[in-house]
C-alpha cells in the first residue's frame, strides 16, 4: 500500500504517518525529516536547504525529486510507503507519477488532513520532539507521561524545530496555500482523495484514516 498524506504544516501528517507505519509495516518517508538530517549532517544539500527551511519557503523541486527518487528505491519500501510532505508542488506531483510508472507502482490513497489555520499555529508553537528517538510531543495536547522524560526511550533531551516560530508558520501556511493545495485536484480527478477531519483528537483522526483505508470506502472528496 502506497499512501500520500497531504495537509498544511501542523495538520498531523507526521503524527498519523508514524502510527500507520507500525500498524501496516509500511515506511514513513518524511521529506522534512530527510532535509533536517541533511542540515544536521552539514551536507551540501543541507547547506542549500537550511536558509529556505528557516524562512518557511519550499526547497527546490530538483533537490526534493532526486532525494525521493533515491529513497523509494531502497529495499525497506518494498511493502509500501507513506509520503509525508511530498509531493508539495505540481512539478513534484508530475515527477512522482513518472517515478511510480517506472517502478510499476501506484498510489492507493491520498489522505487530506483538514485543520483550521488558528489551530495549526497553536499546534506548531507547542510542539517538541525527543532529541534521541524523534517521538513527537505537544505542550498542551501530548505531554510525556512523566514530565521531562521521553515515553519511548527515557531520554531527557527535547528539541524545538528551527522553523516552528510563529512568524515562520505564517510563511509555511502561505507556501501550502499557493504551492501545495493546487496539487489536490490532480489526485481528486483520479478518485484517490479522502478528506479527513484533522481537528478531532489524535485517536479519532487515526480511526477516520483506518476507516478510509478499508476496501470499498467511497467517501471521497472531489
Ligand atoms: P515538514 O517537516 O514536512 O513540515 P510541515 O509540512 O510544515 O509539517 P509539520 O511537520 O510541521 O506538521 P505535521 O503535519 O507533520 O504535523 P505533526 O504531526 O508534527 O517540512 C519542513 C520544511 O522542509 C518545509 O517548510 C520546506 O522548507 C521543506 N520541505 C519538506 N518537504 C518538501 C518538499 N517536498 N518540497 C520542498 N520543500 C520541502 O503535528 C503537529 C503538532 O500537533 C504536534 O505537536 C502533534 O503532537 C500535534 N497534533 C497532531 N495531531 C493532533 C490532533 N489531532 N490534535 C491535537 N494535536 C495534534
Ligand atoms: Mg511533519
Ligand atoms: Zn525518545
Amino acid at each position: 500500500m502506497n499512501l500520500i498524506f497531504l495537509g498544511p504544516p501542523g495538520a498531523g501528517k507526521g503524527t498519523q504517518a508514524k502510527r500507520l507505519e507500525g500498524l501496516h509495516g509500511i515506511v514513513q518517508l518524511s521529506t522534512g525529516d530527510m532535509l533536517r538530517a541533511e542540515v544536521q549532517g552539514g551536507t551540501e544539500i543541507g547547506r542549500k536547504a537550511k536558509a529556505v527551511m528557516d524562512s518557511g519557503g519550499l526547497v527546490s523541486d530538483e533537490i526534493l525529486i532526486a532525494m525521493l527518487a533515491a529513497r523509494v528505491r531502497r529495499p525497506d519500501c518494498a511493502r509500501g510507503f507513506i509520503l509525508d510532505g511530498f509531493p508539495r508542488t505540481t512539478v513534484q506531483a508530475a515527477a512522482l507519477d513518472a517515478m511510480l510508472a517506472e517502478l510499476g507502482l501506484r498510489i492507493d490513497a491520498v489522505l487530506s488532513l483538514q485543520v483550521d489555520e488558528a489551530e495549526l499555529t497553536e499546534r506548531i508553537a507547542g510542539r517538541f520532539t525527543c532529541a534521541k528517538c524523534g517521538t513527537g510531543y505537544h505542550e498542551r495536547f501530548k505531554q510525556p507521561k512523566v514530565a521531562g522524560t521521553c515515553d519511548v526511550c527515557g531520554s531527557h533531551d527535547f528539541i524545538h524545530r528551527a522553523d516552528d516560530k510563529r512568524e515562520t508558520v505564517a510563511a509555511r501556511l502561505e507556501a501550502y496555500r499557493r504551492q501545495t493545495a493546487p496539487i489536490l485536484p490532480h489526485y481528486a480527478a483520479q478518485g484517490l482523495v479522502h478528506a479527513i477531519d484533522g481537528m478531532a483528537d489524535i485517536d479519532t483522526v487515526s480511526a477516520a484514516i483506518d476507516a478510509a483505508l478499508q476496501p470499498g470506502t467511497h467517501e471521497k472528496l472531489n
